[in-house]
């Protein structure tokens, strides 16, 4: 195939070596669309007559079938995806297969084909990540006011509510969306009639592919629309920076679960045991999707790697753009599928975060904040409570048993009062500052994030 100006055959393993319809037959969808918009285009523009279009346009749907019933027979030798659909045109349709590549190269053809791909793969991310933050919200209703341990340092920092831990990961996920919307703004330009690399002497009208395809934009340069990958390397960036928040939630998850914490049980059908140990539950498939992570950052490094030294404009270097993509596409989505479930199947353990509460002296900033109410300076106020925490260590005591003489020989302001802030209901209750961890601020966001998932 496509072999006119070259003598004999290819070697086989310089086929199998070039061709790319093993994988990037996940594309058809796309490419038939795409060569079904350029027919009607060319049809619109009096390059082909109507009946020309129609007949390659009912060829086209009939492959689509052929495949998509696994009847279609894909052959190596056609080497891509596009010269296998059109091969099969041309039995289906006889001559008039050939005349669909006018005007058209395989440089713009395939640049399109992987637009749609990724604008639909963009458009299932936005999906699957919205329910997970379902999910996330879901869980932070349901324990409204359970209070927990946050950390700094992985060490007890101060308390918080543990619908505020879980809705941090939901915001997250948001400005995941949001950027994936952003990203498909420019994944959805249309490189279709900027041919091999030059344009054409054809009469085209790129904007009416772009139309049928209900992208928004056309290229503007041809050099530029056929060679550039940016607009998939910025999708699978997008990808990567939400496995990252998926991968830290997965942590979070990992050491709720360790019986160390066990402020989770984690659902049955989501755990593995040991083939050794019998006591194990093991949470394997948050550890999973923290290991995939490292994957879709390869895949995106491995991209970026691949264009950096590219010249104009087209070269075969870029057919590797594709399987990094669908690996990050697949991962991805099912990795925010299974967190879905995942989280939505979580049972928490009040009692045992409570107990957490009550270790690692959560409320010294409370005591602190105390003294400087009472016109310590806060950074004085800071030391002292330090002291305070000394004190109640030496005597293996939580601060709030410490007596109002110990703390007094500290602090001579501290009074009787002292010790209804040092709850942790008193710590997470008074943290009404806009996004806090108080109650009124949490509900504002639940509020929020209602809205924003509301379909
Ligand atoms: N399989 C090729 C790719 O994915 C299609 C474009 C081929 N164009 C070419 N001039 N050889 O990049």
């Amino acid at each position: 195939m496509l072999r006119a100006r070259l003598r004999g055959e290819a070697a086989d393993k310089v086929r199998a070596f070039t061709e790319s319809v093993s994988y990037d037959r996940r594309l058809y969808r796309q490419d038939i669309a795409g060569s079904a918009a350029h027919a009607a285009m060319l049809a619109r523009q009096g390059v082909l007559s109507g009946e020309e279009a129609d007949l390659l346009r009912a060829g086209l749907k009939q492959i689509g079938e052929e495949i998509a019933s696994g009847s279609f027979s894909w052959s190596e030798e056609q080497e891509d995806v596009h010269m296998n659909i059109e091969r099969r045109l041309t039995e289906i349709v006889g001559e008039t297969g050939k005349k669909l590549h006018t005007g058209r190269s395989r440089n713009d053809q395939v640049a399109l084909d992987f637009r749609l791909f990724v604008s639909e793969s963009l458009e299932r991310w936005m999906v699957l990540a919205r329910e997970l933050a379902a999910s996330l919200l879901a869980q932070a209703e349901r324990y409204p006011d359970v209070l927990m341990p946050g950390f700094t340092h992985m060490q007890a920092a101060q308390p918080v509510s543990l619908a505020q831990h879980l809705l941090a990961y939901a915001w997250m996920l948001k400005r995941d969306v949001e950027r994936m919307r952003d990203c498909a703004v420019r994944v959805r330009v249309s490189p279709l009639g900027a041919a091999a690399l030059a344009g054409t002497t054809y009469p085209l009208a790129p904007e009416h592919v772009a139309r049928e395809l209900g992208f928004e934009g056309v290229f503007d340069n041809s050099m530029d629309a056929v060679s550039d990958r940016d607009f998939a390397a910025e999708a699978m960036f997008c990808a990567s920076l939400c496995m990252t928040h998926l991968s830290r939630l997965s942590e979070d998850v990992i050491l709720w679960a360790n019986a160390a914490f066990s402020f989770v049980i984690l659902p049955d059908a989501y755990s593995t045991s040991s083939s050794i140990m019998p006591q194990k539950k093991n949470p394997d498939v948050a550890e999973l999707v923290r290991g995939k992570t490292g994957r879709v950052y390869g895949a995106l490094l491995g991209l970026l790697t691949t264009l950096k030294g590219l010249p104009m404009t087209y070269n075969r270097d870029l057919q590797e753009d594709k399987e990094p993509f669908f690996l990050v596409d697949d991962t991805l989505s099912r990795s925010l599928e299974v967190m879905s479930g995942l989280i939505a199947a979580l049972r928490f353990r009040p009692e045992q975060m409570r107990r957490a509460l009550a270790l690692g002296y959560v409320n010294a900033t409370e005591l602190a904040d105390y003294m400087a109410s009472r016109g310590v300076p806060f950074r004085e106020a800071h030391a002292l409570a330090g002291k305070a925490v000394a004190l109640a260590e030496e005597k293996k005591l939580a601060l709030e048993d410490l007596s109002l003489e110990d703390l007094r020989s500290i602090c001579r302001l501290v009074e009787e009062d002292v010790y209804a802030l040092l709850t942790p209901e008193a710590a997470v209750l008074r943290r009404q500052s806009p996004g806090g961890t108080g109650p009124e601020s949490v509900r504002r966001q639940i509020e929020k994030l209602r809205l924003w998932l509301k379909p």
